[in-house]
């Protein structure tokens, strides 16, 4: 679809453009837009909610349970029905289990209006007795916090990469060896596996401290496995990279952004601002991740989705010249109305 300011651009009812574009006569639907069927499975991928007891703000300024309640917001009311909400980890800033509460109030109405599966992932804010006994409803426990899930035959694996009483990342030996096991049967849509602290390098050095220890016992495990995405948080800011020759995808958080702009003189720099979450659509042959901003900023251009049935009913060839032809009469309509 065009989206230079002269072509499809403004925000008009479309009236015109659908009085110009009758659909009557068009003779098969055909709704999808490119050579890409719909993804198979989509899942929403949200990261370092950093909740507080009591509703408290985070350092007194981040209204934090408001941020994540704007991200469920915006979630419900987009068009993306997702089959799982993902959250990589520090989900509660200080462990406090009024706080995993709270957080459950939030996000399972959400969930469950949406159909959507629940996976939580340990991060090293939080703390597994108040995560295992709060999220799972199972006794407290100080151990590893890894499940698995399958998502209509997409494994998404929860890896706890947690070290009591530190904010670094480790995974034993018997982690590993238990992931290895669980990997040695592919799944039928091959496996994501979340996890808080992600093997990536960061040009945040002192991050680099907090990072996962001994990534490469971790990378031969993945090795010539079913693993096709690795997601993460921890960073609280967004960057994609490889790892074991898997894509990796890390979240920005919900509650403030790192600023990798930052000025010189600050070592560390956590702005609020840059707030997002992510889509993770998952294709037969490929993941692809999407960045959603919190911001609610004001819209400039669009189409309103009364369009939707004309383009719908068009057929393939027609589609693309009346929405790729900068003489179509709805480039040229919508190029008179982009002053709107
Ligand atoms: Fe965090
Ligand atoms: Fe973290």
């Amino acid at each position: 679809m065009a989206t230079s300011e002269q072509g499809v651009a403004g925000r008009s009812t479309g009236a015109g453009i659908l009085t110009a574009l009758q659909p009557g006569g068009y003779p098969e639907r055909m709704t999808q837009m490119g050579q890409y069927p719909p993804a198979g499975h989509v899942l929403v991928h949200i990261s370092d909610t950093h909740l507080l007891g009591e509703g408290r703000s985070l350092y007194g300024k981040v209204p934090v349970e408001e941020r994540l309640a704007i991200a469920m917001a915006r979630l419900e009311a987009g068009p993306v029905k997702p089959d799982a909400l993902v959250f990589t980890g520090d989900l509660a800033d200080l462990g406090e289990p009024d706080a995993y509460v709270r957080l459950r109030a939030i996000v399972e109405p959400v969930a469950a209006r949406m159909g959507a599966e629940l996976i939580w992932v340990m991060g090293n804010h939080d703390e597994r007795a108040p995560y295992a006994s709060l999220l799972f409803d199972e006794p407290e426990t100080d151990a590893p916090q890894d499940r698995v899930y399958d998502i209509r035959g997409l494994r998404v694996i929860s890896l706890d990469t947690t070290v009591p009483g530190y904010h670094h990342g480790e995974l034993s030996a018997a982690q590993l060896e238990w992931l290895a096991g669980v990997l040695a049967q592919p799944a039928e849509h091959g496996t994501i596996v979340a996890v808080h602290h992600p093997p990536v390098p960061t040009p945040l050095e002192v991050m680099a401290v907090l990072e996962l220890l001994d990534q490469p016992a971790l990378a031969e495990v993945l090795q010539g496995t079913d693993v096709r995405m690795i997601l993460g948080g921890h960073l609280h800011y967004s960057t994609h990279s490889t790892f074991a020759g898997i894509p990796i995808s890390v979240a920005a958080a919900t509650c403030y952004t790192l600023d990798l702009g930052a000025d010189a003189s600050r070592l560390l720099s956590g702005v609020d601002g840059g707030q997002s979450f992510d889509f993770v659509h998952v294709y037969d042959d490929r993941v692809v991740t999407s960045t959603i901003p919190l911001d609610g900023f004001a819209e400039v251009t669009g189409f309103s989705s009364d369009y939707r049935p004309m383009i719908d009913a068009m057929p393939a060839d027609v589609r693309l010249e009346q929405l790729s032809s900068k003489t179509s009469h709805l480039n040229l309509n919508e190029a008179a109305a982009s002053d709107v």
